[in-house]
């Protein structure tokens, strides 16, 4: 089967009602990200970080998978499908999508504040502030903040470069290095960009733009690729 790979942003989770984060009204308009989703805001106000993930993690049980993540996991009786999502929602997951990447980590989960090698799943929707892990330390989001590392980025790479077909899927390209991915895809082969904006592509990449929000342009290109209807 050839394998096709997945980008995925905010915006497949947009039509789920999740809030992208440079929209118009997005999340970075009212929450100053230094604040909120950096090492530094974590140090001088635990409890605001904590508060900012306990509310996106609560608001996101309300929410569940829409039409573009289905249409993903539909493509798996085609392809071999391998999603890498900068996303940190369960939605990939919940639509029954079999391999997903989290370049950003993962809300449903947290970590040690003292070793990021420690996660845990979250029953519920909060972390709270004296919520430890085995080692004693105050328990995080499973999130990647700004400036940290991306641990996931080494695999995304390897997956990156043996797609047939590559697809970006409701992100600006926007953030490094998950934008970076576009770089490894071989040379030659098709990068369809579902996104109703216009998004700057790179030069050498054989875009096929697909101006739609993701539930259509998903859609359309499962017709596209497969000559069925999704
Ligand atoms: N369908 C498809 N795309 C959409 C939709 C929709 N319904 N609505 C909006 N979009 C597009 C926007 O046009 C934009 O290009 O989704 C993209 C969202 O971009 P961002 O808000 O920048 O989100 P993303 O690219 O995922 O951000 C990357 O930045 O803040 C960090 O860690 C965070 O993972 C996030 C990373």
């Amino acid at each position: 089967m050839k394998k096709l790979v997945v980008l995925s942003g905010a915006g497949i989770s947009a039509e789920s009602g999740i809030r992208t984060f440079r929209d118009m009204g997005g999340l970075w308009e009212e929450y100053d990200i230094m604040e909120v989703a950096s090492p530094q805001g974590w140090e001088n106000n635990p409890e605001l970080v904590q508060n900012f993930y306990n509310e996106r993690r609560k608001q996101l049980l309300e929410c569940s998978p829409n039409k573009a993540h289905y249409g993903l996991v539909k493509l798996e009786k085609y392809f071999d499908v391998e999603i890498i999502t900068q996303n940190v929602d369960d939605l990939h997951e919940r639509a029954g999508s079999s391999k997903v990447l989290h370049l950003h980590g993962e809300l449903r989960k947290a970590q040690s504040s003292v070793d990021p090698g420690l996660v845990y799943d979250i029953e519920g929707w909060e972390i709270k502030m004296r919520d430890t892990c085995e080692k004693g330390s105050q328990l995080r989001p499973n999130v990647v903040w700004f400036g940290e590392p991306v641990p996931a980025m080494m695999p995304a790479m390897d997956i990156t470069r043996g797609s047939d077909i590559f697809v970006v899927a409701g992100t600006s390209l926007n953030v490094y290095p998950a934008a970076s991915l576009l770089d490894y895809v071989p040379k030659g082969v098709p990068v369809y960009v579902i996104d109703p904006a216009d998004l700057s592509v790179p030069f050498n990449v054989n875009a096929h733009i697909i101006k739609e929000k993701a539930g259509k342009g998903i859609e359309i290109l499962f017709e596209k690729l497969t000559g069925e209807k999704m």
